[in-house]
């Protein structure tokens, strides 16, 4: 049907509303767009009836949504943590990135990602020189369903300071401190030094803190460290890791914790650590994460 096409409908009442939408969008070119449409305007229009939205609701949704689009600037996305507190993106993740093939479920990439994070060695450290907290010492696989080890897979790695802050929220951290970039060896291994980071609260100075306020939730994650691995032959793994004995795994405030993705942050005494002698207590953790065959995909950077 042409736009030409479309004979076009006069409005009785709420009941025709919906018909007559769909019918106009029904030139849609584009079938996946025409789809997705259509079951929005289903589904919101099911939903306005079904909580019968007053006017001045209407209004106070549409300025939550224009308050959400302006706290949004180069180094912070409101929009992305509005669809991680309302588990869109959970969802989203667990619909496409797991399956019972024994790959690792996916985690929500969340508003914090960036692109050109520093190239390490094997080994090297993602902390910058004199950072505050309790060392941690990552050794992980990267293996296909078979057991197979990838070789050569990148892994794009970050995570909060030992205080919650990533470091384009923290004046007092280095650019890309505490994210970095890794490539397996020919066992599938990759490792870095870093140290612990906390849970932290995701920014509750927007629209989206309000909300959470209104809903008497917390805003608090509990610990983690986020991976996006990559690799020729392999569907992109973008997840997450989470502390077995960290606060807030139960209550995550956007929904990532899955069972498959909490990791054993092993605690030891000064000693002889992985990398040599360690002064203060460290800790380790060691993780397999299982990659589904497939063609990699790269995520855009919510923020710069
Ligand atoms: C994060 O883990 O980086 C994150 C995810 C969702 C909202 C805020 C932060
Ligand atoms: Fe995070």
């Amino acid at each position: 049907m042409t736009k030409l096409d479309w004979p076009g409908g006069v409005i009785d009442d709420a009941t025709s509303v919906t018909a007559i939408v769909k019918a106009a969008m029904a030139g849609t070119q584009d079938a996946r767009l025409k789809e997705i449409v259509d079951a929005l305007i289903e589904h919101g229009h099911a939903f306005l009836k079904q909580v019968r939205l007053t006017d001045a609701e209407f209004e106070q949704g549409l300025a939550f949504l224009r308050a959400v689009g302006q706290a949004c600037n180069d180094r912070h996305n409101e929009v992305v943590l509005l669809a991680d507190v309302l588990g869109f993106s959970t969802l989203v993740a667990l619909l496409n990135n797991a399956d019972a093939s024994g790959r690792t479920p996916g985690a929500l990439l969340g508003p914090f990602y960036r692109g050109g994070s520093p190239e390490y060695e094997n080994h090297q450290c993602i902390a910058c020189e004199g950072s505050p907290g309790a060392p941690l010492f990552v050794h992980a696989r990267v293996l296909a369903t078979s057991g197979q080890p990838v070789p050569n897979a990148m892994v794009d790695v970050w995570q909060a300071s030992p205080v919650g802050l990533y470091e384009n929220q923290d004046d007092s951290q280095p650019d890309r401190n505490l994210r970095g970039r890794f490539r397996t060896g020919v066992d599938g291994a990759f490792s870095f030094r870093s140290v612990r980071p906390a849970g932290y609260p995701v920014p509750t100075d927007g629209p989206v803190g309000a909300l959470l306020a209104a809903q008497q939730r917390h805003p608090y994650r509990p610990a983690h460290l986020h991976f996006a691995i990559f690799a020729e032959g392999y569907a992109t793994l973008v997840s997450q890791v989470f502390a077995d004995d960290s606060d807030h795994l139960e209550t995550d405030v956007v929904f990532g914790v899955n069972r498959r993705l909490i990791g054993r942050f092993e605690h030891h005494a000064a000693g002889t650590g992985p990398h040599g002698d360690q002064r203060d207590a460290y800790y380790t953790l060691d993780f397999d994460f299982i990659l589904a065959e497939g063609t990699p995909t790269y995520p855009t950077p919510p923020i710069q």
